[in-house]
């Protein structure tokens, strides 16, 4: 029996990379809702996406958007996130949700941890264990994401406590067009996270519009 794509929901999928996600999840034909603050932001930019991929992305404010979906990603600015895993708290129990957000203090070349050592921990910590938190997707460039002719030179890094949970999202990381690996317990989102303000610098430095990183395996093949 084929198994049916997950609705995903992407909160702050009014933002670049919560755009970048929709834009490559819609192509690949999954269900999206678009989760906003603001109900009718979400609805325009799903109607913009859906004149352009004839699609059925939805937009909803950010808690009327996790109770519809299965999946739950967080693509909001890490600093002003408490209040709205607040708000999600209850309607996240027993789901999937990726942290796609990076503690990046300005000048954003640099990362500041919370006291529970990693965004995706705090994370984990307050939604609690009926919540599978998976971390991932910290070091994609939203422009890449969301410009469909480019190919996407990375790898993405998958973090999380429930391997079940990790496995879906290396799933979708392969819709988006690239490849995501399992790289261990939450707690290992400290280094996912800590990498995207390498990136920045690098982008900065090298004038780069998107570094990523790339697994290798110590073979030619
Ligand atoms: N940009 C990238 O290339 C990239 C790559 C990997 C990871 N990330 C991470 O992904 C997250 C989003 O990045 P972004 O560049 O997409 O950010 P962004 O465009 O600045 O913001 C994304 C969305 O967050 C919502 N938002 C803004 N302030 C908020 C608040 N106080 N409370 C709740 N929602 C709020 C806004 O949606 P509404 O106004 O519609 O609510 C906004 O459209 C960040 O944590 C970032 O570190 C970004």
């Amino acid at each position: 029996m084929v198994q049916a794509k997950p609705i995903i929901a992407i909160l702050g999928g009014t933002g670049a990379l919560g755009n970048g996600l929709a834009r490559r999840w819609a192509r690949a034909g999954y269900p999206i809702i678009l989760g906003s603050r603001s109900e009718k932001r979400a609805i325009d930019s799903a109607e913009e996406l859906n004149v352009e991929f004839d699609s059925s992305v939805r937009g909803f404010d950010n808690i009327s958007a996790v109770s519809g979906a299965d999946l739950i990603v967080l693509a909001v600015p890490y600093f002003q996130r408490k209040e709205l895993l607040q708000s999600i708290k209850a309607g996240a129990q027993g789901k999937v949700v990726i942290d796609a957000t990076v503690p990046l203090s300005p000048p954003v070349t640099s990362v500041r941890f919370p006291d529970s050592e990693c965004g995706g921990r705090e994370a984990q910590d307050y939604l609690g264990e009926d919540v599978k938190v998976v971390s991932a997707l910290q070091n994609v460039a939203a422009n890449h994401l969301a410009d469909l002719d480019h190919k996407l030179d990375c790898d993405v890094l998958v973090c999380g406590n429930d391997r079940e949970a990790c496995e879906i999202v290396i799933e979708l990381v392969g819709a988006l067009g690239t490849r995501g690996w399992h790289a261990g317990g939450i707690d290992n989102a400290t280094a996912a996270e800590a990498l995207t303000s390498l990136l920045i610098f690098i982008n900065r430095r090298y004038k780069i519009d998107g570094a990523g990183i790339r697994i290798t395996t110590g073979t030619d093949d």
